[in-house]
Order: structure tokens, then C-alpha cells, then sequence
């Protein structure tokens, strides 16, 4: 990665977003971590200090363009520049038949996992354009690409943001600007593990038979670390990834081949 550089990290106070945050830092970066609670950060923040780079988590909620617009223009008085954007911050939505999702459900799930990485491109990408160099990776999922019953906002958000990504990739290419999307399949961790339990006692079946099933949907048989994820944003945000852009690349040890 460039030195000196700064890379914003949204919804990096846990999860997926924390092994970005620290696997970005390893490689040189200073980390802007943008998330709800500032108190939910300190775990990352230490993390990432632990590996000798700074990092600042600031209150953010994606879903408004007030704090977005607040969040960016804080980063670029106080670092400079923003080389580096990922949009990790993402939420579930409901789980409910198409016709049983309120409208208020909907809004709130494209509000953060769509509109959210879109406003911070809007913000972020003229002062990519300004340094003429910028790598931005947006955080999708397997989802994003098949169906997923019972999941609407979350898939359509999901599957937007892949098309959001391909198009932004075409019209900042010529800015030294490469955008692309990961999309992870189930990675393993406290969130998957309690889905897992609540299946077991809502049918009656045992933990590692329920867990079993979802491993076996993936070539490898397991499921991901969300460091496979975070190694996999540090080589896009690399000098590796030069000619790599408009991609939407799976993290899913073989669950989606697409
Ligand atoms: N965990 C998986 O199996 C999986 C699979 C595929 C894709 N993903 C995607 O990866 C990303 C991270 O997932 P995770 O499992 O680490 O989630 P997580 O719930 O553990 O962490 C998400 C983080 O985003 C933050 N966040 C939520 N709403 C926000 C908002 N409006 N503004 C700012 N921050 C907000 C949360 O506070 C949290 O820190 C999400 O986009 C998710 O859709 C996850």
C-alpha cells in the first residue's frame, strides 16, 4: 500500500470490518474506522495500534448523508487524503416472505448496505480524483449474486451494490480509481454460530447436524474466516491489484462459483 496513506473502514467495530481494519494497518495504512459507537471501536482501535499504525474510530451512521459527509470531510482535514474505502457496514434485514416485509424494514436494509456505500463514494471519490489514485472495495456476498428465500432487502441490497460497483468502476477507471466488490459466503463467528443455535432449537435438531448442512454447501466443506475476507481486500487494495477493477470476487471456499 501507498505510504503514509489512510484507509476508511465502515462497520469495522467487530466482525469482518475489525480484520480489515487490522489486516489494512499491517500493510501500512493509518485506519479511519466508521461506525455506529464509538465505545463498540475501542477493541479495533487497540488492534490496530497494536500493529504500530494510528487509527481513529469516528461515529458514523452510513444511512445518513449528513454523517457521511461530516465523516469525510473530518478524515481529509485531519489526514490529507483517503486513499483506501471499504464499505463493509451491512445488516440482515428481515428474514420474512416477500409479502410480509414492511416498507420500513426494506428502507432500512437498502438505507445501510446500498445507499450507504454509494454515499460514501460520492464523498470520498473526488478527493481520490484530486490525488489520482484511489482503491475502493465494497463489501457484497455470495447474495449478491444468487437467491437467498426470505431475504429480499437483503439480497437486492446486495445485489445492487454489486451493479453500483461495476458501474462506478467504469466511470472513475480513468482516474487510477479501481473499485471492486468481495462477497463472502458464510464466515464462521459469534453471528453464524447463534443463526445455528436458534435453528437447533426451533427444530429440534442437533448444532453440529444444522452446521453441517451449510458447510456441505461449499466445495471445501467449511465455511470462512473473516481474515480470508480481510486477505483478499489487502491484495485489492495493493499494488498487485493494479489492473483489477469492475470485479465482483467470492470469498466462500467454494459455495458460489459465479
Ligand atoms: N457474516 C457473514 O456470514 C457475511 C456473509 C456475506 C456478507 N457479509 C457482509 O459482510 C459485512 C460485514 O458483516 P459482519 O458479519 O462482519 O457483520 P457484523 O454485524 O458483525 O458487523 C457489522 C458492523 O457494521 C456496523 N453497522 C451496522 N449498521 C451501520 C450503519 N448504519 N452505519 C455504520 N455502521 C453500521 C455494525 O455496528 C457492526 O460493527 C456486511 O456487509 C455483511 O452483509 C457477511
Amino acid at each position: 500500500m501507498r505510504p503514509e496513506s489512510t484507509a476508511i473502514v465502515t462497520g469495522g467495530a467487530r466482525g469482518i470490518g475489525q480484520s480489515i481494519c487490522v489486516e489494512l494497518a499491517r500493510r501500512g495504512a493509518s485506519v479511519v474506522v466508521a461506525d455506529l459507537d464509538t465505545d463498540e471501536m475501542a477493541e479495533t482501535k487497540e488492534m490496530v495500534e497494536e500493529t504500530g499504525r494510528r487509527c481513529e474510530p469516528i461515529e458514523t451512521n452510513v444511512g445518513s448523508s449528513e454523517d457521511v459527509e461530516e465523516t469525510v470531510e473530518w478524515v481529509v482535514d485531519e489526514f490529507g487524503s483517503v486513499e483506501y474505502l471499504v464499505n463493509n457496514a451491512g445488516i440482515a434485514g428481515p428474514t420474512a416472505s416477500c409479502e410480509n416485509v414492511s416498507t420500513d424494514d426494506w428502507e432500512q436494509t437498502l438505507a445501510v448496505n446500498l445507499k450507504g456505500p454509494f454515499q460514501m463514494c460520492r464523498e470520498v471519490v473526488p478527493h481520490m480524483r484530486a490525488e489520482s489514485f484511489g482503491r475502493i472495495v465494497n463489501i457484497a456476498s455470495v447474495t449478491g449474486k444468487r437467491p437467498l428465500p426470505n431475504r429480499t432487502p437483503y439480497a437486492a441490497s446486495k445485489m445492487g451494490v454489486i451493479g453500483f460497483t461495476r458501474t462506478l468502476a467504469a466511470e472513475v477507471g480513468d482516474a487510477n480509481i479501481n473499485v471492486n466488490a468481495v462477497c463472502p459466503g458464510s464466515v464462521d463467528g459469534p453471528r453464524i454460530r447463534r443463526v445455528f443455535e436458534r435453528q437447533a432449537a426451533e427444530t429440534g435438531r442437533d448444532y453440529e447436524e444444522i452446521r453441517g448442512d451449510v458447510e456441505r454447501e461449499a466445495a471445501r466443506g467449511e465455511l470462512v474466516d473473516s481474515e480470508d475476507v480481510a486477505d483478499l481486500v489487502g491484495y485489492l487494495c495493493s499494488e498487485h491489484s493494479e489492473r483489477i477493477t469492475g470485479q465482483d470476487i467470492n470469498v466462500s471456499a467454494g459455495k458460489v462459483m459465479y
